[in-house]
């Protein structure tokens, strides 16, 4: 697994400096409030799990699954909600917790279809952002890293599901998914 991988990107260390910093400023944003934070499957659960734990207000967590990418690594355009959430979200203040905003497309059909449900508000935290092939704009309220528009894996991100239990954001050596 680790031979696929060219080179450490985020190491472990940086990630857990940025998340402790995030979770600090959502705190102080979220003070007297409580949070229902809905993580986008599967790749922000790694994400998710540290960060929520480094928030000091209440949290609730729920999960969304969409499908965009497939097993490949370009966007298709092409959103379905795979799994929907079990919460019921009206008058609640929204946290989605994803791990990377590419094209955007995601972020974009999902902050719509959440918003028609009547949430009290809605902020999005990425862990990373690759604003290189932004395709729609997304308004992102926190960001741990912005990231070169290079395939990036672990930390909950994967290619084809493998290398998602990496504890570092690596850059795939490009033989690996070409
Ligand atoms: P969009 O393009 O809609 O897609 O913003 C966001 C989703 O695409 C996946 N994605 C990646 N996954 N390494 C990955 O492992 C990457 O470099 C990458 N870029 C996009 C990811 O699932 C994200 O939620
Ligand atoms: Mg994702």
């Amino acid at each position: 697994m680790i031979n696929d991988v060219e080179r450490i990107l985020i190491s472990e260390a940086q990630l857990a400096e940025r998340i402790k910093e995030l979770g600090a400023q959502i705190t102080a944003d979220y003070a007297g409030k409580e949070i229902l934070a809905i993580g986008v499957l599967r790749g922000a659960v790694v994400f998710m799990a540290d960060l929520t734990r480094a928030i000091k207000v209440p949290v609730a967590i729920d999960f969304m699954a969409v499908s965009s990418y497939g097993a490949g690594t370009d966007s298709s355009g092409v959103v379905r909600i795979l799994k929907d959430l079990d919460e019921n979200i009206e008058g609640r203040h929204l946290l989605i917790v994803e791990d990377i905003i590419d094209s955007g497309l995601t972020l974009t059909y999902l902050l719509e279809n959440l918003k028609s449900r009547k949430p009290a508000s809605i902020k999005l935290c990425t862990l990373l952002n690759k604003p290189e092939r932004r395709k729609a704009e997304v308004q992102i309220d926190y960001n741990g890293f912005t990231v070169p528009d290079y395939f990036v894996v672990g930390y909950g991100l994967d290619f084809a599901e493998k290398y998602r239990n990496l504890p570092f954001i690596g850059i795939l050596k490009p033989e690996v998914y070409k």
